[in-house]
């Protein structure tokens, strides 16, 4: 006799309840083809529920075909609808990611790259979307270009050029989700399988994974105290790029002085090929004014690639290219080729933000925040570990390195930190040429208030101990 287990506390239609149960006896073979169904008005009485139920629950099976209704005969399963199992899929358990949660409430986690999430300007952006969403030309709401909204990508022009020192026009911008998406966007662009790359090392891991997806080969380049080491760029490699992160290298910090950024552009115009220069963090310098981009120099070989991830919030998705005349065509074909494009009514709200100064107003206010931060880190570090530890990166952007005498930064140390409630970050995770960078640490600061800062850096003590 055919049965379905029917829980009247759980927060699942009874409907449901009978067709989920159904179609996986079905699906399972364990209800065979051919294999007629009770009528619907005994199983109804059977299962103590009533006959509606029971027809709706069969006429879903029906419609996704199931099972097969013969006039007068009944229902019956139908033919091809049974499945092998995957045991796999038996198996998988989803991890609880509330639980996660919890379990994350008490560990101080100095991951870089994180603004503070609680001091995005909730009340400013809320206002502005508001007005946005209800004066905004009803274009904004159907499908629009692959570049991008013309209203962003001309202020976005002007405060590149006031703040940055970039060359553009509203034209050379095509807006991503991310500079993630324009990473992913120049590799599609410009490499092929076996093609070269000459990129900063190390360099985020997640930047090497998307230039190498396409089967590209990484040519990693040193970098010391004054950015990539361009002595050691040899013209027999023939790159499509070059990739830099002049204003504040990823993760060591330094800043590329002019000598370094001719020597690049030299190079690139020799060699007919591209510099890829992320701009990341660049707004957040602590002793002086941000740095001048290096696409200024040469806007035709410099392909420049923004964010607003750091400035205002990762969770916008939210970043942008600018690009030499000669890629802006092939570049908007595989924007919309990738997704059509970024969400417009986010862009027109951004343009606005940035229009009406919110944004500087942000990044001013921003920047005492994350030099107090920085401050707070580099002297806690100097307190607890005094010789043992020296500090290095230029005083910009959201995370300072970290170099502990005679330590070296292995999985079982990061877990055992893990284990006493502070989360750090290898610089050696992110090297090409393993071995040179074992006992440094990328310390972000962006996202931890002050006490949080001082008690991280209490529960790095351990580091030493059993030494
Ligand atoms: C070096 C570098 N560039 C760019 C980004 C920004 O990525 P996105 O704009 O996709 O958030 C990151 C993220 O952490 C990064 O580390």
């Amino acid at each position: 006799m055919l049965w379905v287990p029917i829980d009247r506390t759980l927060d699942i239609s009874l409907k449901r309840q009978v067709y989920e149960y159904l179609k996986k006896l079905i699906l399972h073979g364990e209800l065979k083809a051919g294999e007629r169904l009770p009528a619907t008005r005994e199983f109804a009485s059977q299962l103590g529920i009533s006959r509606n139920v029971v027809i709706e629950a069969f006429e879903q099976l029906l419609a996704e075909g199931y099972i097969i209704g013969q006039q007068g005969s009944g229902s019956f399963v139908a033919d091809g609808a049974f499945l092998e199992r995957n045991q796999e899929d038996e198996q998988t358990v989803f991890p609880d990611i509330f639980e996660e949660g919890i379990k994350e409430k008490d560990v101080i986690d100095f991951r870089s790259g994180i603004p503070a999430l609680d001091m995005f300007p909730r009340r400013e952006w809320g206002k502005l979307a508001k007005g946005v969403c209800i004066e905004t030309p009803n274009s904004t709401f159907g499908y629009d270009h692959p570049e991008g909204r013309i209203e962003l990508r001309r202020i976005l022009s002007q405060y590149l050029r006031r703040t940055r020192g970039v060359k553009c026009c509203a034209e050379q911008i095509v807006i991503t989700s991310g500079a993630t998406q324009a990473f992913s966007l120049i590799t599609r662009l410009l490499l092929y399988p076996g093609d070269k790359v000459i990129i900063e090392d190390p360099i985020t891991f997640e930047i090497q994974t998307i230039f190498t997806s396409t089967g590209a080969t990484l040519i990693p380049v040193p970098v010391d105290e004054r950015g990539i080491k361009t002595d050691f760029i040899s013209n027999e490699k023939e790159p499509k790029f070059i990739f830099v992160t002049p204003s504040h290298q990823f993760p060591l910090g330094s800043i590329l002085p002019i000598q370094r950024r001719i020597q690049l552009i030299q190079f690139a115009r020799a060699n007919q090929c591209y510099i890829v220069e992320d701009d990341y963090d660049s707004e957040f310098r602590y002793d002086g004014e941000p740095i001048s981009s290096l696409q200024g120099l040469d806007s035709e070989r410099v392909i420049y690639v923004g964010t607003f991830s750091k400035n205002l919030s990762p969770a916008l998705r939210m970043g942008y290219l600018v690009l030499p005349q000669a890629l802006i065509e092939r570049c908007r074909k595989l924007k919309w080729f990738n997704d059509l494009h970024t969400p417009s009514l986010n862009q027109m709200l951004l343009a606005h933000f940035i229009e009406q100064g919110i944004l500087e107003r942000h990044i001013r206010k921003m920047r005492k925040v994350y030099m107090e931060r920085r401050e707070v880190l580099r002297k806690a570090l100097n307190r607890e570990f005094g010789q043992l530890v020296e500090v290095s990166g230029d005083s910009t952007g959201l995370h300072l390195i970290a170099e502990f005498k005679g330590i070296e930064f292995t999985s079982e140390l990061i877990e055992r930190l893990y284990q006493n409630n502070v989360k750090v970050y290898p610089v050696e995770h992110h090297a090409i040429d393993k071995g040179r960078h074992v006992n440094k640490v990328i310390l972000g600061y962006g996202n931890l208030k002050i006490n949080e800062i001082e008690e991280g850096v209490c529960r790095l003590r351990i580091i030493y101990r059993g030494k």
